[in-house]
């Protein structure tokens, strides 16, 4: 089978496509032949050396894959030969989704949502799974409450607005100013433009705070909540933010996304129920791995994918 592999760390010219022998599904898993496979930041972060989940190359990157069972290993139940499927599975353990099959355990898929192509189902996992686990499972978001969406252009915040509204919530959302129309088409109520405004004098008080962005903004985050609220955050937070937090009852919850099959259903009923929509940007055929990653660098709204 064909793979992306790289043979040392990088920029994205290590990405290089070539021959594998195609991996056998062991008990509990799943073979997938892989339609599509989401490209992440922290996919780039991998390929460069700066966040080393994988270890040493070489390795083949890749965790979010939309697919068709090709086999089933023994007690991987609830899926056939000739299912559709999408995950996010076995991260931060290497998926290596960039190719075209790989192995998933079964717990970790979910059957793909009528009304999403595989393109679509391909980008939705670990954004997806990084907004519902950082609005609901954590930020216990309820309706009616004030939300502040930093990042909301971004693959994980396009989809965190249009949770928030489907959740019920106010959407407050900052975005550079070539994308307020898109972040504001996702049905956000108010959108700042951070390059002109600054949020912490827009935003108004707010309940819950999800921020994507790290450096200074989580510090700043906290000016806009209210005491008892809560700061979501997906890239960690200053020993000196944590401890203002805690003196006004803030609670902060730190992200780290995992597989999960129950927050996979719950993405595809929101599709389903059309409150949910990904925006692919830009999709690249498999070979085609380096210049996809290139456009991610350059911060298209919504997602990049490689089509398999
Ligand atoms: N902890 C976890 O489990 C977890 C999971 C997923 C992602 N992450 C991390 O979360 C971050 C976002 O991920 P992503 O997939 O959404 O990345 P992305 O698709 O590259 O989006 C990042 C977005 O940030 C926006 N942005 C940059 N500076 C901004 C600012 N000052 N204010 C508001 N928006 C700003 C950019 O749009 P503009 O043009 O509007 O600036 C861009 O759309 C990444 O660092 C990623 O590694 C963490």
């Amino acid at each position: 089978m064909r793979a992306i592999t790289q043979n040392t760390v990088g920029g994205s010219e290590v990405l290089r496509i070539g021959e594998q022998p195609a991996p056998q599904p062991k008990a509990g898993e799943v073979l997938i032949r892989v339609k599509a496979a989401g490209v992440n930041p922290v996919d780039a972060a991998v390929r460069g050396g700066f966040y080393p989940l994988l270890g040493e190359p070489p390795f083949v990157l890749g965790w979010d894959v939309s697919g068709t069972v090709e086999a089933v290993g023994t007690g991987a139940n609830g899926f056939a030969v000739g299912d559709e499927v999408f995950g996010m599975p076995r991260f931060p353990a290497a998926a290596s989704a960039y190719a075209d099959l790989t192995v998933a355990p079964a717990a970790e898929l979910a059957h793909k949502p009528n009304g999403l192509d595989h393109v679509e189902a391909g980008a939705l996992p670990l954004a997806g799974l990084t907004a519902w686990q950082g609005l609901v499972t954590a930020g216990h978001i309820k309706a009616g409450d004030r939300v502040l969406v930093q990042a909301a252009a971004g693959g994980v915040g396009h989809l965190a607005v249009q949770i928030a509204k489907a959740k019920g919530a106010h959407v407050i959302a900052t975005a550079s100013p070539s994308k307020v129309d898109f972040v504001r088409s996702l049905g956000a109520d108010e959108v700042i433009d951070y390059t002109k405004d600054d949020f912490v004098e827009k935003a108004g008080m707010v309940d819950l705070v999800f921020e994507a962005l790290g450096g200074d903004h989580p510090e700043k985050s906290l000016k806009v909540l209210k005491q008892g609220g809560t700061l979501v955050v997906l890239l960690g937070v200053t020993e000196k933010a944590a401890a203002e937090a805690a003196g006004r009852g803030i609670r902060i919850e730190r992200i780290s996304v995992r597989p999960d099959r129950a927050g996979l259903e719950e993405l595809a009923k929101l599709i389903e129920a059309g409150k949910l929509k990904v925006h692919v940007a830009k999709r690249f055929p498999l070979a085609e791995a380096a210049a996809a990653h290139d456009f991610l660098a350059s911060k298209p709204a919504g997602k990049v994918v490689l089509t398999v």
